[in-house]
């Protein structure tokens, strides 16, 4: 079967006030339907560039990616509207919840906002709760929970619209190690329950050991890829 995702010479220039910033020079690699890759090197190397670009969240300056055989470049604002709303999931360092909406009404959103009918969001919003230990917490708001659980949630709602692809840009970067773990751990649950496909950008060794594969950025250029020995994580 074709790989889910095929990055082909990527470039990105951020134009500044200086001239532009090559944030991307020129990055290959593809990954394969219920991957789990973890994209490291030093701040400031491209990794949130890279995941925004394949999160169809930015356009590439150059090249093209390529999603289940479709390519990106060519979806005009619909096309990849729909993409980010069934076909991506996004998590980030700082959880983004929405303070004004209970955790429930969170995991809801991504649902709500495609179309789904209100019992039927709510009854999958609360079997996501269940599953990452949260179903107890529902009626809260964001700020009423810790940042582990915060995090928990906002995985429930990033695959809430069961993506094929899972984008996490730093998502234990604002966590306790125990925390980092658990979340970890949801993450490596789905990938292999779910099969589904993970992204994650990270400098900590500790998640990076949870993902089977791991590409190296420095300075907009991937220098080295390779795989995880045989995860000991899994249980
Ligand atoms: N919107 C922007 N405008 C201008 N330059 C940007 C923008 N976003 C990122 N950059 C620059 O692009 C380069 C890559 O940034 P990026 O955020 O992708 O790095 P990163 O690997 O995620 O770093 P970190 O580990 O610190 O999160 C950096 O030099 C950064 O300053
Ligand atoms: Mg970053």
């Amino acid at each position: 079967m074709a790989n889910l995702l095929e990055v082909r010479d990527l470039r990105k220039v951020y134009e500044g006030p200086d001239g532009g910033v090559e944030a991307l020079r020129g990055v290959t690699f593809s990954v394969g339907r219920g991957d789990f890759v973890a994209v490291r090197g030093p701040s400031g190397c491209g990794k949130s560039t890279l995941l925004h670009i394949l999160g169809a969240m930015e356009c590439p300056t150059e090249g093209d990616v390529r999603f289940d055989g479709l390519e990106l470049g060519s979806l005009h604002s619909d096309g990849l509207a729909r993409l980010r709303r069934r076909q991506i999931g996004f998590v980030f360092q700082e959880f983004n919840l929405f303070p004004t909406l209970t955790v429930l009404e969170n995991v809801m959103l991504p649902l709500t906002l495609d179309g789904a009918a209100e019992q039927q969001a709510r009854r999958r919003a609360a079997r996501l709760l269940e599953e990452v230990g949260l179903a107890d917490r529902s009626k809260h708001f964001p700020a009423q929970l810790s940042g582990g659980e915060m995090q928990r949630v906002a995985v429930a709602r990033a695959v809430a619209a069961q993506p094929g692809l899972l984008l996490a840009d730093e998502p234990t970067g604002n966590l306790d190690s125990e925390n980092g773990r658990r979340v970890m751990q949801l993450l490596s649950g789905l990938n292999r329950s779910l099969q589904l496909t993970v992204l994650l950008a990270t400098h900590s060794d500790e998640a990076a050991s949870h993902a089977a594969r791991w590409l190296l950025l420095r300075d907009g250029r991937l220098v080295a890829q390779g795989e995880n020995p045989q995860s000991e994580k899994s249980p």
